[in-house]
């Protein structure tokens, strides 16, 4: 029997290869994006069965709650996110930050990962998963301060990381690690709004690992949370970033 991974931000740079990762690894994919059509779209050519492809806006209560009801899920990678920029294009400053921005930004990005965490763990309790998993996306924005986002995505995605340690502490009595990976600079749509490709070079030099990192990158480190070899691994932030930044 397979188990079911419910993907949020499955459109995504990143959600696709999460998408086509652990339809390798045998999981049975529910790819979630506020974009359906794009959604689906992840899942052509992966191996694999039982896949399938949902409209879900991950701050909307009802639609979160009614992704849990609808379906037996027993591994959640929450990867949807937005990053806002300012009308002209640039990194906004925080003085800039409209309110409104602000709380969309935490709306999504941490209300939509709270939202998540809580429907997986109540539909757990109700009717209890095995090796269930939770993975959500902080940034190394997060843990630096950000040099190219804003400070409403820093600050929800900080929130991402505390809540994985509060969320891996409740889920443990059910057998549910809860884990977040914090991607570096990622070749990915979100990156690409504040990096154009001519400037790789100079960015790169300041990666140790000397190169800006790939979706597959990050989709490697969350099939590894998602497996058994990471039982034992619990309100962990996994850094994929290429040494950009260590602890
Ligand atoms: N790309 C990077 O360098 C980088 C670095 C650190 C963290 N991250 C994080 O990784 C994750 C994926 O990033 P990406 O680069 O693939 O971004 P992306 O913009 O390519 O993908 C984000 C996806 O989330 C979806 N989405 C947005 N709002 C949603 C909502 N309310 N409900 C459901 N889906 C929604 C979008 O439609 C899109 O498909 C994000 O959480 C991002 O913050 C990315």
């Amino acid at each position: 029997m397979f188990r079911r991974c419910l993907i949020t931000g499955a459109a995504g740079g990143i959600g696709r290869a999460i998408v086509s990762r652990l339809a390798q690894e045998g999981f049975a994919i529910t790819a979630a994006d506020l974009k359906p059509a794009q959604a689906e779209s992840a899942l052509d050519g992966v191996p694999g069965e039982g896949h399938r492809a949902i409209a879900l806006d991950v701050s909307d209560e009802a639609a979160v709650k009614a992704a849990f009801a609808d379906d037996a899920v027993d591994c959640v990678v929450a990867a949807a996110g937005i990053l806002l920029f300012a009308p002209s294009g640039d990194r906004p400053a925080l003085t800039d930050i409209s309110l409104s921005d602000w709380e969309l930004t935490q709306r999504i990005n941490s209300t939509g990962t709270f939202l998540l965490l809580r429907e997986y763990l109540r539909a757990a309790t109700r009717s209890p998963v095995d090796d269930g998993r939770f993975v959500g996306f902080s940034s190394v924005a997060a843990q630096l301060g950000g040099y190219r986002s804003s400070a409403a995505y820093i600050a929800s995605k900080g929130a991402v990381t505390s809540l994985i340690k509060a969320g891996a502490r409740e889920a443990a009595a059910l057998g549910i690690t809860v884990n977040a990976v914090a991607p570096g600079l990622i070749d990915a749509p979100m990156l690409r709004q504040s990096l154009s490709p001519e400037n790789d070079a100079a960015v790169s030099a300041a990666i140790p690992l000397g190169r800006i990192g790939t979706p597959a990158d990050v989709a490697g480190s969350v099939a590894f949370l998602l497996g058994r070899d990471a039982g034992y691994i619990t309100g962990s932030v996994i850094d994929v970033n290429g040494g950009y930044r260590m602890q």
